[in-house]
């Protein structure tokens, strides 16, 4: 599996599983981590709310015994406030980031953490206060690196000028470009991308008539449900396996970290592994083809 080298050092592999849909069964979640480790995947996606904080405890307890492997590269989040009732709030402050990042070092059982990301955030939160919460969690060592996950332009964009992000985690796939747009400032301040949503839920697998059905039903962004599965048949005309024409269109973009894919079975890493390893070969010529059939998307919120 190929690395990708963050600014500070950090290899991750280029695909990284994404830890948000293996559940709270640890017994279910565990045969699909040790799996991921078995393909050669060495970075791991989690937060601190995910699952109100078990999934950062399941990743946590099973990738306790690979802790004298130094490649093994964990990135958790921060910014939503769990309350006792279970409601959240949005809560960028230094304290909450600064007594946060206690609890995550507890469930992950380190003393560290390799990748530290605000989980969101908006134009009007105290964005400075927040930057040197990551810096001074950086200066004494209780992190390696931070970055944040953001689709909004304008957060984006106040992080790239005035703090030290590593990464910058949006959704992007074939069909949710809108990160095209971002790119050369990503990569002018050499930040990799952590590409979530890759395969979009399913729609682009070899089960995206089911997810069509069953998950965008509505359609999305600009498409209507039978725009969206015109363009899906459209695109399939050209290659067939749509995971291997998305992971070789977000491995083409120079500033890609890793493609931080989700998979609730074995079975559905098995397959998105393979494709991952099929998208390696296949012709750069058919994946324009693929994505010259796809609307050209653009962030149309949070841009001042
Ligand atoms: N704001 C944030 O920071 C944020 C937000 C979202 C996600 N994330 C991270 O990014 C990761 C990936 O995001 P995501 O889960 O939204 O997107 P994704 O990887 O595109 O979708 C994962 C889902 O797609 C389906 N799937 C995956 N492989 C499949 C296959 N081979 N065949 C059929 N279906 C398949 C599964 O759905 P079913 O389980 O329904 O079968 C799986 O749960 C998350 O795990 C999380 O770590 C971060």
């Amino acid at each position: 599996m190929q690395k990708n080298v963050l600014k500070s050092g950090i290899e991750i592999s280029e695909v990284g599983l994404g830890c948000m849909s293996l559940g709270t069964d640890k017994k279910q979640a565990e045969p699909i981590i040790e799996r991921a480790i078995d393909h050669g995947i060495t970075y791991f996606d989690t937060a601190d709310i995910y699952d109100k904080g078990v999934n950062e405890e399941i990743v946590g307890d099973v990738l306790k015994k690979y802790q004298n492997r130094d490649d093994i590269v964990i990135g958790t989040k921060v910014g939503n406030h769990l309350q006792d009732d279970g409601s959240t709030f949005w809560d960028p402050s230094k304290a909450h980031i600064k007594d946060s990042v206690k609890e995550s070092l507890r469930k992950l059982h380190l003393d560290h953490i390799d990748l530290y990301q605000l989980h969101g955030g908006t134009i009007d939160d105290p964005m400075d206060e927040t930057i040197s919460a990551f810096d001074e969690l950086k200066q004494e060592g209780t992190i390696r690196a931070y970055g944040i996950s953001s689709i909004r332009p304008n957060v984006i964009n106040y992080y790239l000028e005035h703090s030290d992000i590593e990464t910058l985690m949006s959704q992007f796939n074939l069909i949710d470009n809108r990160p095209e747009s971002l790119l050369e400032d990503v990569a002018a301040k050499n930040v990799k991308l952590l590409a979530r949503g890759p395969v979009f839920k399913g729609l682009l697998t070899s089960k995206s008539n089911d997810a069509l059905d069953s998950k965008f039903a509505d359609g999305i962004f600009d498409y209507n449900y039978q725009e969206l599965g015109e363009t899906i048949a459209s695109v399939k005309e050209i290659e067939n396996n749509l995971t291997a024409l998305t992971f070789n269109y977000l491995a083409s973009q120079d500033a890609l970290g890793a493609i931080i894919v989700g998979a609730s079975s074995v079975e559905q890493l098995d397959e998105n592994i393979k494709n991952y390893e099929f998208s390696k070969k296949l012709n750069r010529e058919k994946v324009k083809a693929a994505r010259a059939r796809v609307k050209n998307l653009e962030y149309t919120q949070h841009l001042k």
